[in-house]
């Protein structure tokens, strides 16, 4: 069983650099669905296995793809005939492959996708992209797991979401980019991987504006074609580093991150005593001896991110004094708690509420990752924690971080990668996938 092992009480000092992200790559691969005629090119793709499987997803939709991994670059051929339907063994293994349906609707006039099941952070439901599919013209139907959208032609509407949703605001804006007329999404999710898609979408022939904002603009065109696009940097990993070093009182640049996307973060650190200087090489974080408690609540953008959430509660139990953690993007997304327990943390949970008692004499323990977030979080736990922390269910980790065990490394942290043979012997291993 491959694990993270960690030696914790190490100060992290140095550079890192963050890798492109997974949130923005995945609409973006979608996206190359729309183009019929050239070939679009990725750069800076971060080496996960959710862009594996969005690799899956596309060819067995009979796009061409090729991944140049030592480039970290993508080349996808979408402009020969594409098949409609994405498989249950794709869809089940990350529900974020449920972004194909707008675009294959949009070019085939009907889209075959299996429906995504729930996950360990909650329900997750689609309806709000099937509302907006529908209100762009498109019959919907559920048989035997899958949904099928069938359309002869797509209509530009005014879609109202009742929450910001990033999936449905994304599904809509791919299928409206080649509908009739003009589409009006409202209270549409504001995140940066929205506007990277849409820059992304631009550079294809769409014509869109208000990305970022709450109301965004499609104006329909005929056709679309391929492009060259950077990817955004990941603001979820930059945020962690910045975790990391605020917990370990330590000094990271985090090289050439954006600080208006990491704002919230930035402020409640700030207010836990963190140092944080925006330079135009990227954002410096020092850590100071004692963090203040602070009180946080998740939200849409530009609220405080869910995906920074279990990390957050790492930094408030290091805090001196109660904080409070309030979830409300996701019901279930306190999962890491129970394993922090295990590492001697102290705390309550009411609801969507936690209560976390600082300053926590965190203490290694073989703990479990059972979802993305919380995998990482476990591992900033280890960081601080005295004595080993050894984290297990690492395929959660490789779904968003690429080599974090080496970028904490070259950080100062004691920490490495291995797998353990049936002897208990470990195995260092070079590559995390
Ligand atoms: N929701 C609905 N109906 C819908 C869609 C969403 O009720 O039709 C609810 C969800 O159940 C959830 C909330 O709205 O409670 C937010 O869901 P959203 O659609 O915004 O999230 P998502 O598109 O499924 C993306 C990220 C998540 C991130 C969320 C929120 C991708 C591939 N995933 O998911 O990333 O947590 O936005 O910011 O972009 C992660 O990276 O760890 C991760 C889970």
């Amino acid at each position: 069983m491959e694990e993270i092992i960690i030696h914790g009480g190490h100060r992290l000092e140095g550079t890192v650099m963050i890798d492109g992200a997974k949130n923005a790559i995945l609409p973006i691969m979608a996206a190359s669905l729309l183009a019929t005629s050239g070939v679009t090119e990725i750069e800076d793709v971060p080496i996960l296995a959710d862009v594996f499987t969005m690799t899956s997803v596309l060819e067995s939709l009979a796009a061409q793809v090729g991944f140049d991994q030592t480039q970290q670059k993508l080349q996808i051929d979408a402009s020969g005939s594409l098949t409609h339907e994405a498989p249950f063994e794709l869809v089940s293994q990350m529900r974020a492959s449920i972004i194909v349906l707008g675009p294959l609707l949009a070019r085939l006039g009907v889209a075959k996708v299996a429906m995504p099941g729930g996950c360990a952070i909650g329900s997750r439901p689609i309806d709000l992209h099937l509302k907006g599919l529908r209100q762009l013209g498109a019959r919907i139907t559920q048989n035997g797991g899958y949904i099928e959208a069938r359309a002869t032609k797509l209509i530009g509407a005014d879609i109202y979401l009742d929450f910001p949703s990033v999936g449905a605001t994304e599904n809509i804006m791919l299928a409206a980019t080649l509908a009739e007329g003009t589409t009006f999404i409202e209270n549409a999710a504001r995140e940066p991987e929205i506007v990277d898609l849409a820059i992304m979408l631009s550079e294809m022939g769409a014509h869109i504006s208000g990305a970022g904002t709450e109301t965004i603009k499609i104006v329909g065109v005929k056709s679309l074609h391929g492009t060259s696009h950077q990817v955004v940097q990941d603001r979820i990993e930059a945020g962690t580093m910045m975790v990391a070093a605020a917990i370990t009182h330590g000094k990271v640049l985090i090289k050439n991150a954006i600080g208006h996307h990491n704002r919230p973060l930035i402020s409640k650190l700030t207010e836990m005593g963190v140092t944080i200087t925006e330079r135009d090489d990227g954002i410096l974080v020092e850590g100071p001896t004692h963090l203040r408690p602070v009180n946080v609540k998740t939200l849409p953008h530009p609220g405080f991110p869910t995906d920074l959430q279990p990390q957050m509660t790492v930094a408030q139990l290091m805090a001196d004094g109660v904080s409070v953690m309030n979830e409300t993007v996701f019901e279930n997304r306190f999962m890491h708690m129970n394993e922090l327990r295990r590492m001697n943390a102290d705390f309550e949970i009411e609801g969507n509420t936690l209560l976390l008692h600082g300053k926590a004499d965190l203490r290694g323990a073989q703990v479990e990752a059972t979802d993305l977030r919380a995998a990482a979080a476990l591992v900033l736990a280890g960081l601080v924690a005295e004595g080993e922390t050894r984290v297990g269910q690492l395929q959660y980790l490789d779904r968003g971080y690429y080599l974090l065990h080496q970028k904490l490394s070259r950080l100062g942290a004691d920490i490495r990668r291995s797998d353990v043979d049936e002897n208990g012997e470990e195995r260092p291993i070079l590559n995390a996938l």
